[in-house]
């Protein structure tokens, strides 16, 4: 399973990439405003240092303006994934961008049959949002899934990208299920390191080393 990291953070990018856990970033206008950066600088830079894709989202609504967005974004980098909303003028900008040899990220999906439609307009990407079907009491995994389930049914090569991650959990969850990516914040991928059993256990060895007088240089 691939991780993306899901910010406009440059440096908590470089972090985790410096351990090589990077496989790809996600960002949307949320995550640039609270980056404070203006976007095209910004996703340039995450594009220099990252090799996997880079979503960049769109901020029209209408097909030809999300294509001419789109095709400003894209000259970025090479590595640039066109993110587009899941409506029906994003499916419409999502043919023509992918038929231009752009990879496609569509996004705010929250049902299968919204997966199944971007799956045939050709998207790279889909990304279902867990964590806000879990914020309105239904189940994020579920959609995970289903979407699984429809795409292995029929050969569909668009990648699922489990996006709104909030967990360690949604993350284990994911690969379980056998999603093909995850993007998440810094932070829950950090914390995917924590048990509280390594800590209690080193704590051990610590206090045995310190005891036994062990030193190695
Ligand atoms: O990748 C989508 C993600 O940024 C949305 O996450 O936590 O705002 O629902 P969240």
């Amino acid at each position: 399973m691939k991780f993306f990291v899901d910010t406009a953070e440059i440096d908590a990018i470089a972090e985790l990439h410096a351990l090589g856990m990077v496989d790809g970033v996600t960002t949307n206008p949320s995550l640039i405003k609270k980056s404070g950066r203006d976007i095209l600088e910004v996703t340039k830079e995450i594009c220099d240092l990252v090799d996997g894709p880079v979503s960049a989202e769109v901020i029209a609504t209408e097909a030809d303006a999300m294509i001419t967005e789109g095709r400003a974004l894209a000259k970025i980098a090479d590595n640039i994934a066109v993110k587009l909303p899941l409506t029906w003028d994003g499916l419409k900008a999502c043919k023509v961008l992918t038929g231009e040899g752009n990879m496609v990220n569509v996004t705010l999906c929250f049902s299968a049959n919204q997966a199944l439609l971007a799956a045939k307009a050709g998207a790279t990407f889909i990304s279902p949002f867990i964590g806000r079907l879990d914020d309105i009491n239904l189940d994020g995994m579920e959609l995970i899934e289903d979407i699984r389930t429809i795409y292995d049914n029929f050969g569909f090569e668009t990648q699922i990208l489990a996006a709104s991650i909030r967990s360690v959990n949604h993350v284990l969850d994911s690969a379980r299920i056998g999603a093909d990516v995850i993007t998440a914040p810094p932070d829950v991928i950090k914390k995917l390191a924590l048990h509280p059993l390594t800590d209690k256990g080193l704590e051990t060895f610590l206090k045995d080393a310190a005891d036994a007088d062990i030193k190695i240089v």
